[in-house]
């Protein structure tokens, strides 16, 4: 049986209007693409690349929200908005956010708490950086990360969650995880997983990392991967067709 799995671009701060208008124009799904897909434009475009998929199986997603429901927090976008708008999920902890917006678990369970009262699913990232692995604190780190989902473990908006793990020092560096290092890991998010919340389904857990259109497949056929969370790789139709196709 096919596993159920979850393909989603992050399309970062890139595309724009024009470039969203070609993307779809150039984007030829394979037919009965048997994994849900999901885009993540940058916030301004939600509502046109919402136009743009009404007719295909495409959800939205948003690379960001606010920690507060609402009020005086210029520049900040409302989980509440975000789904009105139609979109169904929210990256959360991605390490570009932690590294440059220093956000922290402290501030992301906060967003994560706005996106499951809004009825939106979050795609949680966690990972590693290099000197983390090399100085042997990966489990540590990881195990840190994921703290911050102790409070939602009681809740039935616990099926809202899917995590995305996604090694620092692979993201946009074209140095994709070894398929062991990938397994290994996906095994002990598992694991901490059954140790930590016994009573709760598995959620699923998507790799990134510079999955591209020819290392996709061997990745896919990990049992612990259900799925990717493809950055550079999504801003290419083709690529991204090719990376849809696996099975
Ligand atoms: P990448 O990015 O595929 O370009 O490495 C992945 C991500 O940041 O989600």
């Amino acid at each position: 049986m096919p596993k159920k799995s979850i393909i989603a671009g992050n399309w970062k701060m890139n595309l724009t209007l024009t470039e969203v208008h070609d993307f779809f124009q150039q984007l030829s799904l394979p037919p009965q693409c048997p994994h849900k897909i999901i885009l993540a434009p940058q916030a301004p475009l939600i509502p046109i690349v919402t136009n743009h998929v009404q007719k295909l199986p495409i959800s939205v997603a948003a690379q960001n929200c606010s920690f507060e429901k609402k009020g005086a927090f210029t520049g900040e976008v409302s989980a509440e908005v975000l789904a009105s708008l139609g979109v169904e999920y929210v990256i959360l902890g991605h390490s570009e956010r932690r590294q440059y917006f220093a956000e922290n678990e402290d501030l992301l369970s906060k967003k994560i708490r706005q996106c499951l009262e809004s009825k939106l699913s979050v795609i949680y990232c966690i990972g590693e950086t290099l000197t983390e692995r090399n100085s042997g604190q990966l489990q540590n780190v990881l195990k840190r990360q994921l703290t911050c989902l102790t409070e939602f473990s009681q809740s039935n908006q616990w099926e809202q969650l899917i995590l995305a793990y996604e090694p620092v020092w692979a993201i946009g560096t074209g140095q994709v995880a070894s398929l062991e290092q990938v397994q290994e890991v996906h095994q002990f998010i598992q694991s901490t997983f059954k140790d930590s919340y016994p009573h709760v389904n598995l959620p699923p857990i998507l790799y990134g990392g510079s999955v591209n259109a020819l290392n996709a497949q061997d990745l896919f056929t990990l049992p612990a991967v259900a799925g990717f969370l493809v950055g550079g790789a999504s801003l290419k139709p083709k690529d991204f067709s090719t990376i849809l196709s696996v099975q």
